[in-house]
């Protein structure tokens, strides 16, 4: 079997890590269940490309008990937990295309490591898979059946195609499960990206002005768990519904340029480009940390804070780059300016994750049963699917709720009772 992981003999460590993950992945762990038993995934071959933790590992063990031939690389160059690669080479015999630090050159051969193995559908966390098998790799596309997207930004990539013609194959947008967005991009980026900022740097956030870059579902999360850790929260935003909410919310929203000098930590969860930039950096605290959560490493201008230093980046923590500027001055860059959570921390923990996968095992079998009548566009997950993973999660927690009686339901079906 070929792959490409750090060390195969941290195996046995990221097994156990697999392992408590699972522990909070109740849904999953049915579908696996049922997956196992009826095997409809037999004989189809899948490509992901996704962050390669611990709660992937449980996803990729379930799409293997239903039958699936499955290889996987990784979404982000420095997203891998190795040991967790090398588990799944050693225990699972899936193979792993994926190293934490890999340069861009290796995270692109890893992609087309993946597209040798001819899936019949991609799973993506960004839609690089997708981009490079629409680019480079066409011949591949009459045999796939379809795919499946993780996140927001790669959700806006793909519908982006399919407006343009471009895209070859129906795609289901996991993301845009209410059982994803609502739990997942929310309270699972929220803690993830404070965990990731606060592991880095083992900074107090109580009393420190912290400005959140954006205000859609992760943001929002960052903003919550940023200020119920004490942080003073500014919210910026160019949205003028997302930036009214965020007042509703409680948060003072303002103009980058007018948080700039104020901002202790700055996170961004945006999807677009150079939200941080050269101006603001000119007018930022001494000792200011920026920190990204955003899908792509393109939200803080970093090439630009560069040229403004004096002589680049220097290391003073894992995952902490200080840039020395002319006017003596320090900002720190935290992972390199990518995604915080997955950088410097696991991610999003495994309860969450568990909605998440579970929407994105039960959009592979939708994608086979429906198969005759997709067209090549972008998918929402159905309704009945998000009903199903919600009802189970609550059973996982012991939480029973409330039935319709017969004639609540005919009331909410009629139109004639009035006041
Ligand atoms: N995206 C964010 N957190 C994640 C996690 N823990 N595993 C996989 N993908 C993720």
């Amino acid at each position: 079997m070929d792959y490409d992981i750090r060390d195969i003999d941290l195996a046995t460590g990221g097994r156990h890590r697999i392992d408590w993950a699972n522990q909070e992945m109740a849904v999953l762990k049915s579908i696996h269940d049922e997956f196992e038993a009826s095997k409809p995934l037999q004989g189809i071959r899948i490509g992901a490309t996704m962050h390669v933790t611990t709660e992937t590992a449980n996803l990729m063990r379930a799409l293997q008990a239903g039958g699936a031939d499955i290889v996987i690389s990784a979404s982000n160059p420095l997203s891998t937990q190795d040991d967790v690669a090398a588990s799944l080479v050693a225990h699972n015999e899936i193979p792993v295309f994926a190293i934490k630090g890999e340069d861009s050159e290796t995270y692109y051969n890893h992609i087309n490591a993946v597209l040798d193995h001819k899936p019949h559908i991609i799973m993506d966390d960004g839609a690089d898979l997708c981009s490079v098998l629409h680019k480079e790799r066409q011949d591949q596309i009459p045999q796939m059946i379809g795919g499946t997207e993780e996140t927001t930004t790669g959700v806006i990539r793909l519908r982006a195609m399919a407006a343009d013609g471009a895209l070859k194959f129906p795609v289901i947008a996991a993301n845009d499960a209410m059982t994803k967005h609502l739990f997942d991009n929310r309270y699972g980026t929220g803690q993830s990206t404070m965990d990731g900022i606060i592991r880095a740097t083992n900074y107090l956030i109580a009393g420190r002005t912290v400005v959140v870059a954006g205000y859609g579902w992760c943001s929002r999360g960052i903003a919550m768990r940023a200020s119920g850790l004490g942080g003073n929260v500014i919210v910026t935003e160019v949205d003028p519904l997302k930036a009214l909410e965020a007042v509703m919310d409680g948060f003072r929203v303002m103009p980058m340029e007018k948080a700039a000098p104020i901002g202790d930590i700055f996170v961004t969860a945006t999807g677009d480009i150079n939200v941080v930039d050269k101006q603001h950096f000119e007018i930022m605290k001494d000792g200011a940390l920026v920190a990204n959560s955003g899908h792509f490493d393109v939200e803080i201008n970093i090439p630009s804070l560069a040229a403004m230093s004096i002589d680049g980046a220097r290391r003073v923590r894992p995952f902490v780059d200080q840039y020395a500027l002319r006017d003596g001055r320090k900002i720190n860059v935290l992972g390199e300016g990518r995604l915080i959570n997955l950088a410097a921390a696991e991610g999003h923990p495994a309860a969450v994750m568990d909605m998440s996968f579970a929407g994105q095992a039960l959009a592979a079998t939708y994608l086979i049963d429906n198969r005759a009548n997709l067209e090549n566009t972008v998918y929402v997950v159905p309704e009945e699917v998000d009903q199903r993973i919600a009802s189970l999660k609550l059973q996982s927690m012991g939480i029973a709720i409330d039935v319709l009686t017969d004639q609540q339901a005919a009331y909410l079906n009629s139109w004639e009772h009035g006041s």
